[in-house]
């Protein structure tokens, strides 16, 4: 493979594509980046994405044939597919954003012998309600078939500047009072992971060869519950937070308002996937850096400390305390 890849990262306006175009230039890739819109580079965000950049407009609802990728990706290499949608939009269905586009487009490369690699997401299941969710997996199902040698990549929540949703729980946390769902929810664990270490693995698996493992699953160092989550996000200087337990119905009712009022980021996919263990079921990231991955915030546990799953009631607006030099063990599972 040559040393100085062409790179066509698409979505590589958003989240995760700016950090992955950061790292691909960083270690001298060229880079084009995909985007519906060709004069839109952000800019004033804080991972400083070079202006300058090649701009190729891409629009995955459009392109639901092989052919009409062959012209977008003639000149290039490899191939980086981090586009996703949280909401439909006109035009633009989970099916064809999700599914039928990166269908379409795995076997465009698979035709003319490029490197293709796709974020995807932990925690897919066919069972699963939501059809954010149904359709996210049934792309990675098309891809594998179209293109066996297409990269999955399925990573934990992320953490890092630039994103949308990290950017609302950097904010939550530190309010005064930690809203989190109860019943399973309450439960369920997440390895919160660095998208700077995303996309330093992304950079990194742009250049690995045939003989990788196809689907890899990417987390952080930690596993913890969202209450966990926030605590560890909050900065130690505001000290601890309240925890507010709310019901699993409610946090369910909750989420379809905001799907339908189109506000972000919660949605009912969210509730879905917060209700189990989003876990890696074995975490590739550190082989892929070839170190470990970076611990999220530093700040010590707040509401981890009780002693009980608590349900929503008043009362329960009173903080729980860490003794002072306690030791709060994030790993013991469900020990909340
Ligand atoms: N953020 C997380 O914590 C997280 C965790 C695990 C998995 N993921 C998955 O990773 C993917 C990317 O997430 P993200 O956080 O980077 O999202 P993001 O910041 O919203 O970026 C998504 C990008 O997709 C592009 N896009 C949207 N619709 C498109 C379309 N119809 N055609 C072409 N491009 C389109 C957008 O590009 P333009 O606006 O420039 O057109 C946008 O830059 C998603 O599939 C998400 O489910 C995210």
């Amino acid at each position: 493979m040559k040393s100085v890849l062409n790179v066509l990262v698409l979505g590589g306006n958003g989240f995760i594509g700016r950090h992955a175009v950061a790292a691909l230039r960083g270690v001298g890739h060229r880079v084009i980046v995909g985007s519906r819109t060709t004069g839109s580079n952000r800019q004033g965000t804080p991972l400083d994405v070079n202006p300058a950049l090649e701009m190729r407009q891409v629009r995955l609802h459009q392109l639901l044939e092989a052919e009409d990728w062959m012209p977008l990706i003639r000149d290039v290499d490899v191939v980086l597919n981090c586009v996703g949608i949280l909401r439909e939009r006109p035009g633009e269905s989970y099916d064809t954003v999700h599914h039928r586009g990166p269908a379409a487009l795995a076997r465009a490369c698979a035709r003319s012998d490029k490197r293709l690699l796709h974020v995807s997401a932990l925690g897919l299941s066919s069972q699963a309600r939501s059809r954010f969710i149904r359709s996210k997996l049934q792309g990675e199902q098309a891809l594998r078939d179209a293109a066996p040698d297409c990269v999955i990549v399925r990573p934990s929540l992320l953490d890092g500047d630039g994103g949308f949703g990290a950017g609302w729980l950097r904010a939550l946390a530190r309010f005064p009072v930690h809203v989190v769902p109860g019943g399973p929810g309450a439960h369920a664990r997440m390895a919160p992971l660095s998208a700077r270490d995303l996309g330093e693995a992304l950079a990194r698996l742009c250049v690995r060869s045939h003989g990788s493992p196809t689907t890899l699953d990417f987390g952080g160092p930690a596993s913890l519950s969202m209450r966990e989550y926030l605590s560890v996000l909050r900065p130690a200087r505001l000290g601890q937070a309240w925890c507010l337990v709310v019901p699993r119905w409610l946090a369910r009712i909750g989420s379809h308002v905001c799907d339908l009022f189109h506000w972000s980021p919660y949605s009912f996919g969210h509730f879905e996937l917060m209700s189990k263990d989003n876990l890696p079921k074995v975490n590739a990231l550190p082989a892929v850096l070839g170190r470990a991955p970076v611990a999220i915030g530093a700040a010590p546990s707040a509401c981890d400390a009780g002693t009980g799953t608590a349900q929503w009631h008043p009362s329960l607006l009173a903080a729980k305390k860490t003794p002072p030099g306690a030791v709060v063990n994030r790993r013991s599972p469900r020990a909340v």
